[in-house]
């Protein structure tokens, strides 16, 4: 039998039904924000990726999924999708007005070549928003509001919020300074990653989950990036939390926040669960001031995020808020072979009334009918056969109380409402 990939899976019924519900609440909710849909292909040239996340990061150099097509370029099936999007964006002249905003949201797999775990797949699914056009502390917190609203409307309690800032290209450089004295004294005590990071990349040092480095890291010595930050990224930051506690949203400043990809630039933040074990964050972004002008666009302030929907899922699920599936309204029972084909009829005439119908195919005794009703959580089913045909009627029976009624063929529909 050939099985689905390690770290890939299917998505069944009823669970799928919980799917539906995440994503069109999503869609709706995101609406109402002025956001629309953006799709973009599975796989982009492995360039976009490498240039934009960072070739130091773990995604670029451990997870991509990438491999040369027939003509030898190198194509990687896409780790994310906000590098993505910056290309539609660019490709598209999405951004061409200075000053107009662009807000888009999107849905679909993601891949990363990880060690699969529960809440960590090899293809997961993201649901994420980009708002480009501004550099107003304000789009941050209207952005982290966003995401935690939707959370709520879906049934997630029980968050939480945590949030740093990485500070302007300025901040960043007193940072990196501050970091390559501190490790430098430190370097044959990390661990050959880090100190592989620390000549490519040295905040990324900060990812590093060895125990080691971890005590390296909790020296009261230890740079902070607020301290680093420059008047103007403390200004930002400090607006943003200000604004949040406004908004009524609860945070957690986390100095150790750092995010996995590159392309951050002040504000960014991490929504967690309790119930989620060691791949805790539901969700994660960002502001990201740089990334279109690197891609030769112009300078664009942009920020945004992405929610784990596996890990939502889990979440939710964990809350018992797990039934995203509706019961059919209405199971028809026939009791000859004629009334297979009446049914039918009988159904498609609820159905563009807008109530939910199934029906048999082939005869069945009706005990077996009964069972399928039951087991679909019918609210009605609806008999047909030779005595009910002799009167142009059928027999409704509410499931809930047991009473049954006999209704005139053409008052199906009235009597279910
Ligand atoms: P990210 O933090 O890498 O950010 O991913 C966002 C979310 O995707 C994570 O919080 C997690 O819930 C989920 N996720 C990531 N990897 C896996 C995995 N292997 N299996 C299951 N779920 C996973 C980004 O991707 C950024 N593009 C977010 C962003 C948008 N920043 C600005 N705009």
């Amino acid at each position: 039998m050939i099985k689905a990939l390690r770290g890939t899976y299917d998505i069944l019924p009823p669970e799928s039904a919980l799917w539906q519900k995440v994503e069109q609440t999503a869609r709706e909710f995101f609406a109402k924000y002025g956001y629309s849909e953006i799709r973009t292909p599975a796989f982009e040239r492995t360039e976009l990726f490498v240039r934009s996340i960072g070739e130091a990061t773990d995604i670029v150099e451990k997870e991509m999924y990438t491999f040369q097509d027939r003509k030898g370029r190198s194509l990687t099936l896409r780790p994310e999708g906000t590098a993505c999007v910056v290309r539609a964006c660019l490709e598209h002249k999405l951004l061409a007005q200075q000053g107009a905003l662009q807000k888009l949201y999107y849905l679909g797999p993601m891949f990363r070549y990880e060690r699969p775990q529960a809440g960590r797949q090899r293809q997961f699914y993201q649901i994420g928003v980009e708002l480009f056009g501004t550099y107003s502390p304000l789009a941050d917190v209207e952005v982290i509001v966003m995401m935690v609203r939707l959370f709520e409307r879906l049934g997630l309690e029980g968050l939480s919020v945590n949030i740093n800032s990485l500070g302007d290209k300025e901040s960043r450089k007193i940072f990196q300074e501050n970091l390559r004295n501190f490790f430098e004294p430190e370097l044959n005590n990390l661990c050959p990653d880090c100190r592989h990071r620390f000549e490519k990349n040295i905040l990324r040092v900060l990812d590093c989950k060895n125990p080691d480095c971890k005590k390296i890291f909790s020296s009261p010595e230890m740079p902070t990036m607020k301290s680093s930050l420059t008047e103007e990224a403390k200004q930002h930051y400090e607006t943003v939390l200000e604004t949040l506690e406004k908004a009524g949203i609860s945070y957690k400043e986390d100095e150790k926040l750092v995010r996995g990809l590159d392309y951050y630039t002040h504000t960014i933040f991490e929504v967690t669960h309790s119930s989620l074990g060691a791949q805790d964050a539901v969700g994660g972004g960002g502001r990201y001031n740089n990334l279109v002008e690197d891609f030769g666009g112009p300078p664009t302030g942009a920020v945004g995020f992405a929610i784990g929907v596996e890990r939502l899922i889990l979440a939710l699920k964990d809350l018992g808020k797990d039934n995203g599936e509706e019961p059919v309204s209405v199971c028809f029972v026939s009791f000859d072979e004629k009334a297979l084909t009446e049914n039918i009829v009988f159904a498609e005439k609820l159905r563009k009334a807008g109530i939910s119908a199934v029906t048999a195919y082939q005869k069945q005794s009706v005990k077996a009918q009964m069972r399928q009703a039951n087991n679909l959580d019918a609210k009605w089913v609806v008999m047909r056969g030779e005595q009910e045909r002799a009167k142009n009627s059928v027999k409704i029976k509410n499931m809930e109380t047991g009473k049954e009624t006999i209704v005139s063929e053409d008052k199906i529909e009235n009597s279910i409402r």
